[in-house]
């Protein structure tokens, strides 16, 4: 699904993330599976991930990094008109985390609505809310990819747990000013035929837990991780060049690309495909692994506070994830 520039322009306003204190390495992680620092680095190219503490929720790491969102955006909580949360680990099946992070922000004037779309979350979540401000349902958003996949890992079993963490990240959009930035073109994609790739199979009404099925890990998340990594290397390169060819831009102009950070060696592989140097690839998967719908975030937020870009420069935000879902976004800073 495609979308041109609208004529209303939307800018990120603010960035804001946040990562919970308690850092786990891969030297702990050998000590409980069979695995070694060695492989998960050569594999992945993470080192150490965060774990929320057991009172710390997707709310409370959401709010966090939404306070920072708005600080950087010199708004208070209740300017925000709606509040979208990208998740796979909600606080509660049902009220959306969104309503959560509202009631915590204080954020009264805000409408709040999750949505699940894995990793792509916070780029769908990006795209949903810039039509809505251009379209003038509502003048500002404050969108969150926001994690706690801790609780939905494997701990026993190596080829995923190695893999995720915990985090938050958020962005302040909303109509843009005379010489303020614009999220020029977006892009989303789904291919519901290959939900088996990537799952959580229990917990929902397909498959509940029940107290006879209560050990078998069924509320944790299970990866064919060679088929998806394939996948993922052809979507994300896609989705990218679409927002790139539609902003009219080329490869040399661009400043900074900020991939999911899910694997060190997908992300080589799409910035090798776009020809954008290595060096205007944005990477921390390397601190927190895989956080899903917050990898992407976080990493806007710490590219954008490091300097990696400035304003009037051009970036690409792509991801991919459960659903199969992929999507990208380019900004004009
Ligand atoms: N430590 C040591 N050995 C391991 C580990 C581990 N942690 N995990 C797997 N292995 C072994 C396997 O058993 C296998 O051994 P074998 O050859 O004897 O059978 C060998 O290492 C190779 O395993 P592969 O799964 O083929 O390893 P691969 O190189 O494909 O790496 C990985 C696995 C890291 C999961 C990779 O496939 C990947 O990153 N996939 C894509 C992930 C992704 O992008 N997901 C989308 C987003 S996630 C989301 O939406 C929540």
């Amino acid at each position: 699904m495609s979308e041109s520039s609208s004529v209303v322009e939307v800018c990120v306003a603010g960035t804001g993330s946040y990562v919970p204190e308690r850092i786990l390495t891969n030297g702990e992680l050998a000590k409980m599976v069979d695995t070694s620092d060695e492989w998960i680095v050569t594999r992945t190219g993470i080192r150490e991930r965060r774990i929320a503490a057991d009172d710390e929720f997707t709310s409370h790491m959401s709010t966090k990094a939404a306070l920072r969102a708005l600080e950087q955006a010199g708004m208070t909580a209740g300017e925000i008109e709606l509040i979208v949360v990208a998740t796979i680990t909600p606080d509660t099946p049902t009220p959306a985390t969104a309503c959560h992070v509202q009631h915590q922000l204080g954020a009264s004037n805000a409408v709040a609505f999750d949505i699940s779309a894995a990793c792509s979350g916070f780029l769908y979540a990006m795209k949903i809310c810039k039509r809505l401000i251009s379209d003038g349902a509502f003048n500002n958003a404050l969108i969150i990819g926001a994690e706690k996949l801790s609780t939905v890992t494997n701990w026993e079993d190596r080829s995923t747990c190695v893999l995720f963490g915990d985090g938050a990240g958020a962005a302040v959009l909303r109509k843009a000013g005379p010489g303020e930035g614009s999220i020029v073109a977006t892009e989303m994609g789904t291919d519901g035929n290959l939900t088996h790739l990537l799952e959580i199979p229990g917990g929902g009404s397909a498959c509940p837990i029940t107290a006879q099925n209560a050990g078998q890990h069924l509320h944790t998340l299970n990866m064919q991780g060679k088929e998806v990594f394939k996948i993922a290397v052809n979507r994300m390169k896609e989705a990218a060049e679409k927002v790139i060819e539609r902003a009219g831009w080329r490869a040399e102009d661009i400043a900074c690309v900020i991939p999911h950070q899910a694997n060190l060696r997908i992300i080589d592989a799409i910035a090798d495909r776009l020809a954008v140097p290595n060096e205007r690839v944005f990477v921390n998967l390397d601190k927190y692994g895989n956080t899903s719908a917050a990898a992407v975030a976080i990493a806007l937020d710490e590219a954008n506070r490091t300097g990696a870009f400035k304003r009037g420069d051009h970036i690409v935000l792509v991801v991919f994830g459960a659903g199969l879902t992929w999507a990208a976004a380019a900004i004009r800073w």
